[in-house]
């Protein structure tokens, strides 16, 4: 539909018939009535006099550029007036007609501006989509299983519940709690992470809870603890696991009544304070070998978030990389526009022990080394490189000889084997000598060979 406004009425009455029957028009001689009275998007083209009484053409043009950016706004301009048509086009006008035009310039200029206005909504309308498949509130995933974890969060915003977040390390444990915090009713209110497995035993407590002055040596002065501090916001218990026993219970009544008691207090205070939870244990098995109390984990766990491990998703893998290498060349200032397609597989074959925190920090290193427009595999580590030309699948052996081929698969078995071993033993190279029966050195010459490191398969809990 064109929405045609002119103050001069024989132009209101000719112009419907200069463009001819293709169009329906909806014609005004006020710009307030025109905007008062019409719903921008049902509009394909606007057509305005810049001179009129009242609202002027330039003015309603700004006016519709607010609400409805997409839609082509033509102005018409007076007989030979170049400054009137460069004031236009700076304000945004799609295109002018200077009074005079012929009915075949109305005609011509006006199809392609409908045109335009259908590709720009067209458009926007994609990249909403678009967005909204492939992020949630910047978690960035188009996997069925991290769709599944936005409908999760979503679904917990307007709630107030516990919720335990699990995965393992670097699958964005955090990131979710700060999206859960940020996307529900208490997003106004601070966001106070503390990690249960970086404080000592002796402090955690007071910590937590605070204390009231001379509670123990050393309390000169009475101290709030983080739940207090997270009146009215969330508090994230990182590495849940880790929380002492007697301190559970102490969480376990703040959870059942929302009280807590400073050390060395008498009387408790009760708090508004949401939890989130975090673990990359499975505290089910924590429980069940009688590390973790039942009760607590009932409670923590009333709202689970699993994040699955990154090799169980591959195709977030190319996505992720995508994202990262955008906001890391934003960073550094450099101009690369994406991946070699040998680096993309090898991305997307290689295990992630470090999820998603490992991929950030391969694609940190790659941009510091690349040198041309696009990632190839020589800014890889080696680690990833061997990767990438490991003997992933059969057709790799076409055309090797004897010896090339039981090269190739003892080294992907020998990798096999190696990973496995040190995830078993959670990145400890002596336990794992050990069980290989194999010297400590020559382990991890094997290690190194293969590009495997053991930090990586540390659980973050030891992992200092
Ligand atoms: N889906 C994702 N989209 C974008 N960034 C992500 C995603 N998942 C993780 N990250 C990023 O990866 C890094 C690690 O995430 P995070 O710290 O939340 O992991 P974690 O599960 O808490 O790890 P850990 O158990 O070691 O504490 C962060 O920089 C985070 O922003
Ligand atoms: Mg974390």
């Amino acid at each position: 539909m064109v929405l045609l406004v002119d103050d001069e009425r024989d132009r209101l009455h000719l112009l419907p018939l200069s463009l001819g029957d293709g169009y329906r028009v909806l014609a005004f001689d006020s710009a307030r009535d025109a905007l008062g009275q019409t719903d921008l998007g049902t509009v394909d083209v606007l057509l305005a006099d810049v001179r009129m009484a009242g609202m002027n053409g330039l003015e309603l043009l700004d006016a519709v550029r607010v609400t409805d950016p997409d839609l082509a706004v033509v102005l018409l301009t007076s007989y030979g007036s170049v400054s009137q048509a460069v004031e236009c086009i700076k304000r945004g006008a799609y295109d002018y007609l200077q009074a005079g035009f012929e009915d075949e310039a109305l005609r011509a200029t006006t199809h392609r501006a409908v045109e335009h206005t259908r590709l720009a909504r067209r458009a926007r309308t994609l990249e909403a989509r678009l967005h909204l498949r492939e992020s949630y509130n910047g978690i960035v995933g188009q996997s069925r299983s991290m769709h599944e974890v936005f409908s999760l969060i979503d679904r917990v915003s307007t709630s107030d519940i516990t919720v335990l977040v699990t995965g393992e390390s670097g699958t964005g444990k955090e990131l979710v709690a700060r999206v859960v915090h940020r996307t529900s009713r208490r997003s106004a209110g601070r966001f106070v992470p503390i990690n249960c497995a970086a404080i000592p035993r002796e402090l955690l407590e007071s910590e937590l809870f605070g204390h009231t002055r001379g509670a123990f040596s050393g309390a000169h002065e009475s101290k709030p603890g983080l739940i207090e501090v997270a009146e009215g916001g969330t508090l994230f218990l990182d590495e849940v696991s880790e929380l002492p026993s007697d301190l559970q219970v102490k969480l376990n009544r703040f959870l059942q009544d929302g009280e807590v008691r400073r050390v060395g207090a008498i009387d408790g205070n009760r708090l508004d304070v949401r939890i989130i939870a975090a673990t990359n244990t499975e505290l089910e098995r924590e429980v069940e070998a009688g590390r973790f109390r039942r009760d607590v984990f009932y409670r923590l766990n009333e709202f689970p978030i699993h994040l699955p491990p990154l090799r169980q998703r591959p195709e977030d893998i190319p996505l992720l990389a995508q994202v990262f290498l955008e906001a890391r060349c934003e960073r550094e200032a450099k101009s690369i526009e994406g991946f070699d397609p040998e680096v993309l597989a090898a991305l997307c074959s290689y295990d992630w022990p470090g999820n998603v925190r490992e991929l950030e920090a391969v694609v940190a290193r790659a941009v510091v080394m690349a040198r041309a427009s696009r990632i190839g595999q020589e800014c890889l580590s080696p680690a990833l490189r061997r990767t990438a030309q490991l003997p992933a699948a059969p057709r790799t052996f076409d055309g090797l000889s004897y010896r090339e081929a039981r090269a190739a698969v003892e080294a992907e078995g020998v990798g096999a084997y190696l990973r496995q071993l040190i995830t078993r033993h959670a990145g400890d190279v002596r336990q794992a000598a050990i069980t290989a029966q194999v010297e400590r050195e020559t382990l991890y010459g094997l290690l190194k060979r293969h590009g495997i490191r053991p930090a990586n398969y540390r659980r973050s809990g030891n992992a200092g």
